[in-house]
């Protein structure tokens, strides 16, 4: 029999590689908390109709790339969540039915599921950190996420982003403007690959943003959205522009972001990275003031966040060289056996080692000294604690620094200090 893989477009993340994962959870979490968040949980799998009316059913991700299931012949289909943003504001209308509660600032870095072709940066099983602010989308609360995500990126030291910004307007100015589209595209129609023709019906304006270069060259002379906005509209968008660059936060007006999702309205942000090929986008965001009313909720929660892709996160942090620092610990002493008869005494030893906050690691193959000496140097150990029948018998061992060589002759329970005061030299 073949041996088992991972199913296609799903990776296994091992002990060397999640030290990333772990630095790069640390610092979200400490900067969302900067900025007031707290973290939200929801089920990995919700009902089929909560994407199909949040994320939009002409999109791509509810008309091609979800994992849905039905749990049993008769029951409600179910999908496995291809985003968070739909979950959370389900989640928020359920805890609060009646609306007018205080604004919520949530996160979450969650695994999600897409059934897209998977390639470099593109997985169908990824994770996803975000955070959406509810109850609040004014240019100030657009601001605050947007500087949230750029805050991350900065502390993690990543550069070279650049973030492109614009506004969907409400869905009189889209419907307008989709009109306006059509006519534009028009003569153009047979021109269009197939992806774009079929969305001319349906979701025209995510021809906008084609990866095709022929569709990029019509579309480069099509009206734009931004002149269909009416003026309320337009001046909130100017707000948030001025006071990104009041913040210092670099940004473009990109007439052709239009999002794939269809809750969005109003600012619409993405961030794109050189380092990341054709999948340039590391996150994407805006406000989405019209989902709770979407997802049946009897009052409209303005809301706006946004998501980024850890898995691109950590590609564009590697080509950057980041990680260079991140050395993964190894345990700080290795318990070296000089007499297999002391396993139980060894065992002890690490015991107590580690009941007083030593990372302790030991034998458990019964191997010869020379060969714990080479697992101890694998493991990074930062001292080795010899134990032999002398050592037990008089209480006195040798911990050897296996950094420098030195040596000293020192009583169990006085390891624990001794390494203490030699991590903080
Ligand atoms: P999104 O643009 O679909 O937005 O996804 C956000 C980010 O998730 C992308 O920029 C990308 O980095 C990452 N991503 C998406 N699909 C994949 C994939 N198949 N493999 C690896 N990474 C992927 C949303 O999901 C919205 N919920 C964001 C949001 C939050 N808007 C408001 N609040």
């Amino acid at each position: 029999m073949a041996q088992f893989q991972a199913v296609k477009g799903a990776k296994d993340i091992f002990p060397d590689e999640i030290a990333r994962w772990h630095y790069i959870e640390g610092t979200i979490r400490s900067v969302t908390e900067l900025y007031g968040f707290s973290e939200v949980r929801t089920p990995v799998f919700e009902y089929t109709e909560l994407f199909q009316r949040g994320i939009g059913s002409t999109t791509d991700i509810v008309g091609k790339e979800m994992f849905s299931f039905l749990p049993d012949p008769n029951g409600r289909s179910i999908t496995l969540r291809p985003e968070m943003t739909a979950g959370v504001m389900r989640a928020f209308l359920q805890k609060n039915p009646g609306g007018g509660v205080p604004v919520h600032k949530l996160y979450y870095i969650a695994d999600l599921f897409r059934k897209e072709r998977p390639q470099a940066g593109r997985q169908r099983q990824f994770t996803q950190f975000g955070a959406e602010l509810l109850g609040v989308s004014s240019p100030a609360a657009v601001v605050e996420v947007i500087s949230l995500m750029m805050q991350v990126f900065d502390t993690l030291g990543l550069s070279g982003l650049r973030l492109r910004v614009n506004s969907l307007g409400d869905p009189d100015d889209r419907a307008r403007y989709r009109d306006l589209l059509r006519s534009y595209l028009e003569p153009w129609r047979d021109a269009l690959d197939e992806a774009s023709r079929d969305r001319f019906d349906k979701n025209p304006l995510r021809i906008l943003d084609s990866k095709n270069p022929a569709v990029q060259e019509i579309v480069a002379g099509a009206p734009k959205l931004l002149d269909c906005i009416k003026p309320e509209g337009r001046e909130e968008f100017d707000r948030v522009l001025g006071y990104l660059a009041d913040r210092g936060i670099a940004y473009e007006v990109d007439h052709l972001l239009v999002r794939g999702l269809d809750y969005y309205g109003h600012t619409a942000f993405e961030v794109v990275s050189s380092e990341l090929g054709a999948q340039d986008a590391i996150g994407g965001g805006g406000r989405y003031d019209a989902l709770s009313k979407e997802l049946g909720g009897s009052v409209e929660v303005p809301a706006v966040g946004f998501a980024v892709g850890m898995e691109r996160l950590i590609i564009a942090m590697e080509k950057q060289g980041l990680f260079a620092t991140l050395n993964p610990h190894g345990p700080q002493v290795f318990v070296v056996l000089q007499d297999s008869n002391l396993e139980e005494q060894a065992l002890r030893i690490a015991d107590l080692l580690r009941r007083s906050g030593v990372s302790t690691e030991t034998d458990l193959a019964g191997r010869s000294m020379k060969a714990q000496m080479r697992e101890a140097n694998r493991l990074g150990a930062g001292f080795a604690l010899f134990v032999g029948q002398e050592e037990v018998a008089s209480g006195s061992y040798t911990l050897r620094n296996l950094r420098t060589s030195g040596q000293v002759s020192i009583a169990l329970d006085a390891i624990a200090g001794v390494l203490h005061e030699s991590a903080k030299q």
